[in-house]
């Protein structure tokens, strides 16, 4: 994975490094497989009493517009929160809530149960709230 850091980004490689060795002490439980097909037992099988919140970073515009709203029904019938933040457009359903950019810089959209909350820079470098500022 750092070699897949672009040359020069070094707070991306310490982030990455840092991640890396909290994983390493507490390791996640990781999946191989389609999320789709994954996300109901995940969910499922989290703990009754836990808050079971599903993120996912610059990974629906890998999907067809016909999965993503799959996926999204999917989801939203599942006891959980949904953190997405993908790329502007990828889901369309949060298009009308965005306010106008002031800047053409790539530009990420966080969003909780379909709710837009701000932009973020590709590599989570910024985080611009929507009414703050
Ligand atoms: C651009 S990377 C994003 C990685 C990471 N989430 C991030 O924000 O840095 C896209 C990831 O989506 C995964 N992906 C794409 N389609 C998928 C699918 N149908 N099921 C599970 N993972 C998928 C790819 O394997 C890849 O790891």
């Amino acid at each position: 994975m750092a070699a897949l850091v672009w040359p020069g980004q070094d707070d991306r490689v310490s982030r990455l490094r840092a991640a890396c060795a909290i994983a390493a002490a507490d390791p996640p439980i990781i999946l191989a497989g389609d999320l789709i097909e994954k996300v109901a037992d995940l969910v499922e099988a989290a703990p009754r009493d836990s808050t079971v919140v599903v993120f996912h970073s610059a990974v629906l515009t890998y999907l067809s517009p016909a999965e993503r709203a799959e996926f999204r029904t999917t989801v939203r019938a599942l006891p959980c929160h949904w953190i997405s933040q993908e790329g502007t457009g990828v889901l369309p359903w949060l298009t009308e809530q965005l306010p106008e950019r002031d800047s053409d810089a790539a530009r990420m959209v966080v969003a909780l149960d379909e709710v837009a909350l701000a932009y973020a820079g590709p590599h989570g470098q910024s985080l611009d709230w929507f009414g703050v500022g």
